[in-house]
């Protein structure tokens, strides 16, 4: 949660950091604030709200300077008010810190500082950390001494974190730290070359200067830097305009690995759609598509490299939160089908805090679209310091969690900016379904007519989800205008289709603030029926799967009490549209296992016509971020 930015080169350093927050809004976006150094001054800009006050504020008030810092927050400690903004400033007004993560002693480090003389001007934890470094820089041992008051200051601080410090007396320097929230290096172009005129000073110079930034995450370094180098965590950097200087946190000498950037700044654009969350819910057959491409050769099965031996594995454990969890759950499915192995789902926030128990022909999959869920990757470190292997299944390769795994499920589904997960969850479900053959195949549990039968019937789903996509609209649109005012909505599936209903559920409270649960249909008669009025719409999951007749059964017990029905199945199912109030289309997939993908994509829409009719704004709904970085 949070996004860091920092910017040193040739442009405007305000502008340039508007841009890189509006990249990183999906990690917060209850305020945002920057800090430019300009003349030996450090001059602030901070506004509460969403990024779009904070621009405001800059357009009219620019500031001038080509080095600078910037944040967007998502709110642990104190309201997001403009005094808790940051950038935070130290008392003596020396240094500027932004920061991501959080401060576990910080009530102590206040206190100490306090009784010091400190006067506080925010409830942030943050606001410990340029208090802590402006007073190590000002007098003692490190006065004077930028990388000493640093690694003082950071031998202080307990828990997880990433921030970037501005010195006053220190042109053309950004400071940034990282201890387990992601931070990364941006490098761009050169300029000022010799005998050029540098278009900062303005004058003939003999110097080349290098463009720099940091991050949170690469958009943001975008299109200003072509090559990225990700900080370790126990790293700290010095960024200047001539490059960058790497060391540990006890002082030694790193060198740093800077990489080719290969995402476009168009793939983080909206493009011709309202919304992110409509762009990528859009993308998805060619997201389905690209995955089947790295993944089937001809009528063959391509095997990742995951650095284990599949062969041997008896015992699956799945980690993952929110949405992953939902994939995780039909990843359970696919592997007990396929591959006849015993599957756990652990959410990732319950499986750190047990002591689970670890056999020796375990295995690990850590689920996570962005790769930094923080009790996603707390789980997996948990597993590796029990000598489980791990598989990370991530979108985001370069993420923390594909760094620390054995080996690494990329999902290729692009960068998914809508803080509500669509594309990737698709792209998950169906990486699953492709790792349950690799594991089959590996056991030697799958023939080659079952391999060929499943080929084909993936090959087949983009279109299918393309077709899905454009034949549900207008059925969805209609039950939206009618239900947007409800104030619950059930989701009921059976089987695959009962993470369907959660992940239903889940994108209706998430982006239209509709209190929603999903439920395995079966589970109905045992309580929850008695929710069911004329005024409560009842979403029923009915595709023509083995559960079909079950759910028939659901349907007439929600009709004979008078609940309104909207289902999701077949546009030739005449018995379920007689049942039903409203029907929602689907294609039907020609594997039953894959029939999830198509299910979900009519609720995914339906969550996004409701939330339009309701005002609520789809990429930032309220109190959410994309990044779950903090516990
Ligand atoms: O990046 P991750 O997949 O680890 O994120 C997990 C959840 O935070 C995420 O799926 C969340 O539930 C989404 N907002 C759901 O749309």
């Amino acid at each position: 949660m949070c996004g860091i930015a920092g910017y040193i080169g040739p442009k405007g350093a305000d502008s340039v950091l508007v841009v890189a927050l509006e990249r990183l809004k999906y990690r917060g976006y209850d305020s945002a604030g920057l800090a430019v150094l300009n003349d030996g001054e450090i001059h602030l800009r901070r506004a509460a709200g969403k990024l779009k006050n904070l621009a405001e504020l800059i357009s009219a008030q620019p500031l001038e300077g080509h080095c600078g810092i910037a944040h967007t927050r998502w709110a642990t400690h104190g309201a997001p008010t403009e005094a808790n903004c940051h950038p935070h400033v130290d008392q003596g007004g020396t240094v500027a810190v932004v920061h991501n993560g959080i401060i576990e002693n910080h009530e102590h480090l206040r206190r100490e500082l306090q009784a010091g003389g400190v006067v506080f001007q925010s409830e942030t934890d943050t606001e410990v950390i340029p208090q802590l470094i402006g007073q190590l820089y000002a007098a003692g041992p490190t006065k004077g001494d930028a990388l000493g008051s640093l690694r003082a200051a950071i031998a202080r601080l307990d828990g997880s974190f990433a921030f970037a410090v501005l010195f006053v007396d220190l042109p053309n320097r950004i400071f940034a730290v990282r201890k387990g929230s992601p931070l990364l290096i941006g490098m761009g172009k050169t300029y000022g070359a010799d005998g050029q005129i540098d278009p900062v000073t303005e004058r003939v110079t003999k110097h080349r200067r290098r463009e720099m930034l940091l991050a949170s995450d690469v958009p943001a370094l975008l299109p200003h830097a072509t090559k990225v180098c990700y900080l370790d965590d126990g790293q700290i950097a010095e960024l200047t305009d001539q490059g960058v200087n790497l060391w540990t946190f006890g002082g030694v000498p790193v060198e740093a690995q800077f990489k080719v950037i290969e995402m476009t700044a168009e793939a983080v654009t909206k493009g011709s759609f309202d919304s992110f969350m409509a762009k990528e819910i859009a993308e998805q057959p060619a997201v389905l598509a690209r995955l089947l491409e790295s993944r089937l050769r001809g009528g063959d099965l391509v095997e990742p490299e995951v650095g284990i031996d599949l062969k041997t594995v008896s015992h699956v454990v799945f980690l993952a939160a929110g949405t992953s969890w939902h994939a995780a759950m039909l990843g359970k499915r696919f592997l007990e089908q396929l591959a006849r192995i015993h599957v756990e789902v652990d959410i990732s926030s319950e499986y750190r805090y047990r002591n689970p128990v670890a056999s020796g022909n375990t295995l690990v999959v850590a689920i996570s679209q962005s790769g930094e869920t923080a009790d996603t990757l707390a789980g997996l470190r948990l597993a590796r310091a029990k000598f489980i292997p791990v598989i990370g299944l991530v979108n985001v390769v370069t993420s923390t969690i594909a760094r620390e795994s054995n080996g690494v499920l990329p999902l290729l589904a692009g960068p998914e900016i809508g803080v509500a997960s669509t594309k990737a969850y698709t792209a998950q479900v169906l990486a699953l379904y492709l790792f349950a053959l690799q594991v089959a195949k590996a056991k030697g549990l799958l023939s080659s007519a079952a391999e060929q039968h499943a080929i084909v019937s993936a090959r087949g789903l983009p279109e299918l989800v393309a077709r899905t996509l454009r034949q549900a609209e207008e059925a969805v649109g209609e039950a939206a205008d009618i239900f947007s005012s409800a104030q619950a909505t059930v989701f009921l599936g059976r089987g695959g289709e009962h993470p369907t209903a959660l992940e239903g559920a889940l994108k209706l409270k998430e982006i239209a603030y509709v209190h929603a649960v999903g439920y395995p249909a079966g589970e109905f008669k045992h309580g929850p029926i008695a929710l069911v009025s004329p005024h409560l719409p009842v979403v029923c999951i009915c595709p023509h799967d083995q559960m079909y007749e079950k759910m028939l059964s659901n349907l007439q017990e929600v009709r004979a009490r008078a609940g309104r029905i909207i289902s999701v199945g077949l546009a030739s199912d005449q018995a379920l549209r007689d049942l039903s109030d409203h029907l929602f289309p689907i294609e039907s997939a020609t594997e039953e296992l894959l029939q999830p993908i198509l299910s979900i994509l009519p609720l995914q829409r339906y969550a996004y016509q409701v939330a339009m009719r309701r005002d609520c704004d789809v990429d930032q709904p309220r109190n959410l971020a994309k990044s779950v970085t903090v516990e």
